[in-house]
């Protein structure tokens, strides 16, 4: 299957000739590629996977290194500037390091960023710095011990901790923190995790709870919108300034005199769709240009029947120039919604 592959130099005179960028009907420019590099999870948290985990697919099904690095090459000439690896757990894969070389120095992609649960950020902590790293987003519940194993099924909190440390210590850019805010679970926790940012430069994010989950938590009665998240807040927090952020960031603030940032994400109210910069290419080589989308395009698939560089540029630049308006539209759609966010990449 492989000898199908032409991999493009990468900066080659391919790059060059082409400046397909990637802009939709609505004149969104979509720059930032979130790339799922598997769909395993060393995790069970339960608004994603059943404790069993979720149903692989055969191996072959899901994109070889060299089909990634021809996804990343081609982005790469289709003027993305920043690219996230996410999962599953991404650095369940040994050649995460070699990935972020590749995105960065051979296809002069500056910010690549990484989204993990933290458990083996031990072991890859030093690679990930010399790779180049420009900031790891680390995926944390709760700080309580018990409500960890509850929310994870795994008896993990010290190691989380302790590799967020290392990463404070290092030399990685930036680091953030991405709590899933639920109702009557870890909203307790509020205030605990804004203390995280008074000495230490790190982003926390109060992250809305979103329906993809095998277990329909969904339907539990925890969802915690995220204005009613910046209300408590509002009411919780005293000196609370507005600051800027990111583009999911669409609320953001930073304790006067603390070190750190607070955010919440709409990730279901969905209030920040107009902004939209994003690119989801899942394991299995789907190109999903909604979270919320239910129709995909498969790029393996093309890959494997020996598309050129030109033949997937145009199913890119087509499947985004048709995107829906907003991750409402996309939702109404007709076809099937992935189970787990762990089949999406976040
Ligand atoms: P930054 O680049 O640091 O802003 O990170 P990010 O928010 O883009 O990436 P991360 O992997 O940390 O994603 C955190 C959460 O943000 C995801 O789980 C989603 O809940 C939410 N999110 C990210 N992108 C989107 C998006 O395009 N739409 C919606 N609705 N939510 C998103
Ligand atoms: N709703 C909201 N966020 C989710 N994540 C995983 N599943 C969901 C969900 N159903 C978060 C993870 C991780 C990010 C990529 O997505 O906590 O931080
Ligand atoms: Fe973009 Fe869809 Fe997310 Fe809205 S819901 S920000 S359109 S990916």
């Amino acid at each position: 299957m492989e000898n199908n592959l032409h991999i493009s130099a990468p900066f080659g005179s391919d790059t060059l000739r082409s400046s397909s960028k990637i802009i939709d009907q609505f004149d969104r420019k979509f720059d930032y590629l979130r790339l799922a590099v598997n769909e395993k999870c060393n995790l069970r948290c339960i608004y994603c996977m059943p404790e069993k985990g979720i149903e692989l697919l055969n191996e072959d099904l899901y994109l070889s290194q060299l089909e990634i690095k021809r996804i990343i090459s081609l982005f790469a000439q289709m003027g993305i500037s920043k690219i996230r690896f996410t999962g599953g757990e991404p650095l369940l894969r040994k050649d995460i390091p070699n990935l972020i070389r590749y995105a960065k120095y051979k296809c002069g992609i500056n910010q690549v960023y990484l989204t993990t649960n933290g458990i083996l950020l031990n072991k890859y902590i030093s690679q990930l710095e010399a790779a180049g790293i420009s900031g790891i987003n680390i995926s944390l519940d709760s700080l309580k011990p018990e409500r960890f194993e509850k929310i994870t099924r795994r008896n993990k909190l010290e190691q989380v901790l302790s590799n967020i440390k290392l990463v404070q210590d290092s030399k990685v850019p930036s680091l953030k923190i991405n709590v899933v805010f639920m109702r009557g679970f870890n909203d307790d926790e509020l205030l605990d995790f804004v203390e995280l940012t008074k000495t230490s430069n790190l982003t926390i994010r109060f992250i809305e709870l979103m329906p993809f989950d095998a277990h329909q938590i969904w339907k539990t009665g925890k969802f915690y919108k995220s204005e009613d998240i910046v209300k408590d807040l509002k009411n919780q927090v005293k000196g609370l300034l507005p600051v800027t952020g990111s583009n999911t960031e669409h609320y953001i603030f930073q304790v006067d005199k603390y070190l750190g940032k607070v955010a919440v994400i709409p990730s279901y109210s969905r209030n920040l769709c107009a902004n939209c910069n994003r690119i989801r290419v899942t394991a299995d080589g789907s190109l999903k240009n909604c979270l919320y989308s239910k129709e995909e395009k498969s790029l393996r698939d093309e890959i494997r029947k020996g598309a050129s560089d030109q033949e997937l540029k145009d199913l890119v630049c087509n499947s985004f120039f048709a995107k829906h308006k907003d991750g409402w539209d996309a939702q109404r759609t007709e076809g099937n919604i992935r189970k787990s966010m762990t089949q999406i990449g976040g």
